[in-house]
């Protein structure tokens, strides 16, 4: 990664015919309250410079990183102003939604600055993103509430012109896994039924399950991504952490509605890893 962030070498705003925007999308990177500590044998904030300086060899600059949570361990002051002085550096927009190990109040409080912004809707003509906050307060799992709800639906019926991407922290399907399907959205029905009233709905990307997931529901693409530190066993009971190494999206939106969208990942599990441990 250059100085400023991102290798602007080659302008890729436009493939082909279609002009396109560049989407990082990377999420649960559980900084400690202090730097150097470790969560299951690793050093997430490390981590997730990896993973940064990974995604800053791509030939394009994005045009802006959406974080879908779990951006902290340690909800604290610390944590927050460490990964905002990271964010910071990157210099393009960061838009950040709470996960489960986050607290709302503090991250709104602590995070926004010149480039880093917490907001429920971000607009790209002709594509819209919206973010959603699907925690609750003291609970692992996630919901909707009839707020969230109503911004969603809000934000599809006044914008028919505009496709759409959803982005939330918790996963709205079930992973296979049935200590994570323990904390699936709590009204997934309820949120997917709104998306299916409306064509111009394209995409929900979450965070949370610590593994990829890609599947498609009525018209709509449902994308997990992997987190930047350590990764969930796929389809295991329990819990059991997998040798697949940490992870980031590319999401390209294109201006006739598609999406093009890959995951890469480090080549190797982060030092020290414990892979016996059976819980955090
Ligand atoms: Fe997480």
């Amino acid at each position: 990664m250059n100085g400023s962030g991102y290798n602007n070498s080659k302008d890729a705003r436009t493939i082909g015919k279609a002009a396109v925007t560049h989407i990082l999308h990377i999420t649960d990177f559980h900084f400690l309250a202090e730097p150097g500590q470790t969560l299951l044998g690793v050093d997430t904030e490390q981590s997730f410079a990896a993973v940064l300086e990974h995604a800053g060899h791509a030939p394009w600059k994005p045009d802006l990183a959406l974080l879908t949570g779990d951006l902290v361990q340690d909800p604290c002051h610390s944590s927050y102003e460490r990964l905002k002085q990271r964010l910071s550096a990157l210099g393009i927009p960061c838009y950040c939604l709470p996960g489960n190990h986050d607290d709302p109040r503090l991250m709104s409080e602590l995070l926004p600055s010149e480039n880093v912004h917490v907001q429920h809707r971000i607009m790209l003509d002709p594509w819209q993103i919206v973010c959603l906050d699907s925690t609750i307060s003291g609970k692992a799992s996630g919901r909707l509430s009839d707020e969230q709800l109503g911004l969603l639906e809000q934000s599809l019926r006044n914008h028919p012109d505009r496709y759409t991407l959803i982005a939330l922290h918790h996963h709205v399907i079930p992973s296979g896994s049935r200590w994570m399907d323990t904390m699936v959205l709590e009204n997934a029905s309820e949120f997917l039924a709104i998306t299916q009233k409306y064509p111009h709905a394209r995409a929900v990307v979450f965070g949370h399950v610590h593994q990829e997931i890609d599947k498609v529901f009525g018209r709509l693409r449902l994308l997990a991504t992997p987190s930047t530190c350590f990764q969930f066993k796929p389809f295991s009971p329990n819990f059991a952490l997998d040798i697949a190494a940490p992870g980031y999206r590319w999401i390209e939106l294109y201006a006739d509605g598609t999406i093009g969208t890959r995951v890469e990942r480090l080549t190797d599990v982060p030092a020290g890893l414990e892979f016996t441990s059976n819980g955090y």
